[in-house]
């Protein structure tokens, strides 16, 4: 990565996501569609952001696609939007004429927004390869026998070893593309920026591309990804301790428990619930208990934990995700969890809406140690997964 940006030129990308996906069949532009839990245009997107040699994204979008765009990229970093043309070419010329009025670029990189999965390693041979050439494209070789097709029969057989198939993301020196752009004037209708590069007399350099780089085209595309289950796995922890004192319930996973003291705290103090709702807010990333359910709030004075965790459990829920697992341990001398344990499990698997073999409930003691070993309080931890498809 250190070398992507060797004479430290200024590298911004543009990604062209205007057109309408029609061969998709689609219910919506396919830059749109979700890939592996996310909008297939923000895949790219986060490749291109999260490359320290790149300094700046256009999104160029179809018209009146700006809070659409938005919704998809929300969160995401140095990304800026542009309105395309209606041609792939007038797109990527509206992207080109957007980094020239904004302090121009030494390198520009054009990317399909279709051709979401892009390694920083294509990146950074892109952007090698332009020290020597004006400009460099991914190409990929055919492997199969190639023929040409006559009136639906096979007709002669092409020398494979000459066809090689091309991709995005393409790298030019700015200048030199904008030029070329402006001297077709929207005279033609390239599929790619090589071809108005070579018609400006230029030369352009070829590496090697790379299969994840395939660009999704058909509604079979779009289904075999379904099919390939590339399934997009998050963890999460929580941990909590509650004092326990004379004179209150103890409420542990959801049941009320028989014992001589219970659990002080705001909610009904149900540490083993508190860490399974962190834990479960961890795995998306959404904060914690307190953001949520702020303790200065008196709406959550004696409440029962249970609502804290269908709360996060609806919030995994809206983002496509399901919970795969949930892995707890209580750490305390008393009471003992062993008699209770099951029917915490079944409860907890009631609230996560999982089956119970994918609940896993532990008890501890830390051997008359610490607060927990003088029986001052219960701590607890949690460990959940869950995945995106
Ligand atoms: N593109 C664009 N502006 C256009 C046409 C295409 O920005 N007027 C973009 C697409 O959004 C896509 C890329 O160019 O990211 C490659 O084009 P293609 O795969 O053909 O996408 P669509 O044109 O959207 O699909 P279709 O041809 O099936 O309608
Ligand atoms: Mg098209």
């Amino acid at each position: 990565m250190t070398d992507s940006s060797p004479h430290s030129s200024t590298i911004k990308a543009i990604i062209v996501a205007a057109g309408r996906g029609e061969r998709s069949g689609l219910d919506r532009p396919k830059q749109y569609q979700p890939i592996r839990g996310r909008p297939m245009i923000r895949h790219s997107v986060e490749s291109f952001s999260s490359h320290p040699g790149v300094s700046e994204i256009w999104v160029v979008i179809g018209e009146d696609q700006e809070k659409m765009a938005d919704a998809a990229l929300e969160g995401l970093q140095g990304y800026k939007l542009v309105t395309g043309g209606a041609t792939r070419q007038q797109s990527v010329f509206n992207g080109l004429s957007a980094i020239a009025d904004n302090g121009g670029a030494d390198i520009v990189l054009i990317h399909d927004a279709a051709r979401p999965f892009l390694p920083h390693e294509q990146i950074d041979q892109l952007i090698k390869a332009l020290d020597h050439a004006a400009g460099a494209i991914p190409v990929l070789p055919t492997t199969d026998t190639t023929i040409r097709v006559e009136n639906d029969h096979a007709s002669e057989l092409v020398d494979r070893d000459s066809i090689w198939r091309v991709q995005t993301p393409q790298a030019f020196r700015f200048g030199d593309l904008l030029e070329a752009h402006v001297e077709l004037d929207g005279n033609d209708n390239a599929s790619d920026d090589a071809q108005i590069f070579q018609a400006a007399g230029h030369k352009v350099a070829v590496v090697p591309g790379d299969e994840i780089l395939r660009k999704f085209t058909t509604a079979r595309d779009f289904s075999e990804t379904a099919g390939q289950r590339m399934i997009d796995v998050r963890t999460g922890s929580g941990f909590d301790v509650h004092r326990l004192v004379a004179d209150e319930e103890l409420w542990l996973g959801g049941l009320k428990i028989d014992h001589e003291k219970g659990l002080a705290g705001h909610s009904d103090a149900d540490v083993l619930l508190h860490a399974l709702t962190d834990a479960l807010l961890g795995a998306i990333a959404a904060g914690d208990i307190g953001d949520h359910f702020p303790p200065s709030d008196p709406q959550w004075q004696g409440a029962a934990s249970t609502k804290f965790v269908k709360h996060a459990v609806s919030l995994i829920k809206q983002k496509g995700a399901r919970i795969n697992s949930a892995d707890m341990t209580l750490i305390c001398e008393a009471p003992k969890i062993k008699p209770h344990r099951d029917a915490m499990r079944k409860n907890i698997a009631g609230i996560l809406e999982i089956p119970v073999d994918l609940i896993s409930l532990k008890a501890t003691t830390t051997e008359g140690l610490g607060f927990t070993g003088r029986g001052e309080g219960i701590a607890a931890q949690a460990i959940v997964t869950i995945s995106t498809e």
